[in-house]
């Protein structure tokens, strides 16, 4: 299983979900590929923001080495399922799609619910990291139960 992790400016939502996601797999001895890239280009060739490092760090999860690149077309063929944070995520990668089988890859993380935006709020990424953590552990469930 390939997944990918997509946010806007991959630096804070989705370095995140791709720590973790790879930290689950990893505890579950799985051997499942997991990326993350951004729909916007500010921050491509960066590390990820500090405090997504930091909140990440408090859980034993080291994103630091991360790298932010930009979600391209090539990557509805690199993946298996890409997860999304918000709407506009989701309009965004929607855009790029060629086909039903890309647009059926696309689903948000938390199913109904989005992931808000942390980048102008600290205070907001000790939730967004218990949001993410949870949309991880249920995505990771039900795949394995093969319910998805
Ligand atoms: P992210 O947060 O999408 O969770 O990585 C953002 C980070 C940077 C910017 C926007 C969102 N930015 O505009 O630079």
């Amino acid at each position: 299983m390939r997944l990918l992790m997509v946010c806007l400016g991959n630096i804070c939502r989705s370095p995140l979900a791709h720590g973790i996601m790879e930290n689950l797999v990893r505890e579950k001895g799985l051997d499942w590929e997991v990326d993350s890239a951004g729909t916007g280009d500010w921050h491509i060739g960066e590390p990820p923001d500090r405090r997504s490092i930091a909140i990440a760090k408090k859980y034993g999860i080291d994103i630091s080495k991360q790298c932010c690149r930009l979600f391209s077309q090539e990557d509805f063929d690199r993946f298996d399922r890409i997860f999304v944070m918000d709407k506009m995520n989701l309009r965004d990668v929607l855009s790029k799609a060629r086909s039903e089988s890309d647009r059926k890859k696309v689903r948000l993380l938390l199913n109904e619910e989005v992931v808000p935006d942390p980048y102008y709020q600290d205070d907001q990424f000790a939730p967004v990291y218990e949001m993410i953590e949870a949309g991880c552990r249920k995505i990771l469930e039900q795949e394995l139960n093969g319910q998805s």
